[in-house]
């Protein structure tokens, strides 16, 4: 793997390879903190971030690796005097090793591995896919539940413009026997060409529209935040949220996760239950970016 701009990437063996990492990176950090020693690594942000970059500049000087970043590039960068995104990376790509890339256009990741010559990370473009997202995800999962295999996991909120949502099921089609339920907002549900495309690789799909409807046994309920700032129209959507109650209705075993930020889609009270593990999927990011970084280097080798 060179570039990393879709799940449809990964392979179960890959992931993992990357979890096992991750572990190890976590439990030995000192053994893995030269092995970037001589890279320089670019962040190039068109969009708000605080997760992802930030997880992402920590997880590459863990690794000894030097970072050159663009946080504000709408702005600050030359797309501001009209330059496009492939030759903003013909340029960047004489100054690093790697580019991680958060963009808001779906396709920017993409053109942009059409033309760089070393590796490029998608950290979320547009509503398209946020891969990495993906991966701390289901490390996180992973590690409280000791399996993927059988998963029954509830996504809600905003599923058709979420990209965490979009990354997170085509890659839960790796494993076998996984049920997903999608409660999704009024006219933000999983839009056909996800639902078509995770059905015909063997995922049961159930729309429903209350929370009565999700088996109380569920492994995961994955909440995710309106995306605002990609809804043109002016409608007031009614929000799902998660509060004490809702989580009452739920086994003792279930999950809930959320990729943050959050608005008040999951109320604070919620944060206190051993259950609420977005916090930690946070930490998790750091380890799982390390373990991709160390992975795309290694594949890479002379890069
Ligand atoms: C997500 C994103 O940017 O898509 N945030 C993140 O990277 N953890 C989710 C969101 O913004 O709602």
């Amino acid at each position: 793997m060179k570039h990393f701009i879709s799940t449809e990437q990964l392979s179960r063996e890959l992931l993992e390879r990357l979890f096992c990492l991750a572990d190890q990176i976590r439990n030995h950090p000192w053994k893995y903190s030269e092995i970037l020693r001589h890279k320089v690594v670019a962040t190039l942000f068109f969009e708000p971030s605080t997760r992802t970059r930030l997880s992402f500049e920590s997880a590459l000087q863990r690794l000894g690796a030097k970072l050159i970043s663009s946080e504000n590039a709408k702005e600050m960068s030359s797309f501001a005097k009209g330059e496009n995104i492939r030759d903003t990376i013909r340029v960047i790509q004489g100054y690093c090793d790697a580019i991680i890339l958060r963009h808001y256009d779906n396709n920017a990741a993409r053109e942009a591995a059409k033309v760089a010559r070393i590796p490029i990370i998608n950290g979320g473009c547009g509503s398209g896919e946020h891969p990495t997202q993906t991966l701390l995800d289901l490390y996180t999962i992973y590690r409280n539940k000791k399996r993927m295999d059988g998963l029954k996991i509830a996504i809600l909120g905003d599923l058709k413009f979420g990209r965490t949502v979009h990354s997170l099921v085509n890659a839960l089609s790796l494993f076998q026997g996984i049920e997903i339920y999608g409660y999704g907002i009024k006219n933000l549900d999983l839009q056909t060409e996800y639902v078509s495309s995770i059905q015909s690789k063997g995922i049961k799909y159930h729309p429903v529209s209350s929370f009565e409807e999700i088996p109380e046994s569920i492994d995961v309920l994955y909440q995710t935040r309106i995306q605002k700032e990609r809804i043109t129209e002016s409608t007031n959507f009614s929000y799902i949220i998660i509060d004490r109650k809702i989580m009452s209705c739920f086994s003792i075993d279930t999950l809930l996760m959320h990729p943050l930020p959050r608005n008040d889609e999951i109320s604070e009270e919620v944060d206190e239950d051993p259950r609420a593990v977005y916090f930690e999927q946070t930490e998790n990011g750091l380890y799982a970016r390390m373990a991709l970084l160390t992975e795309i280097f290694t594949e890479n080798e002379g890069w």
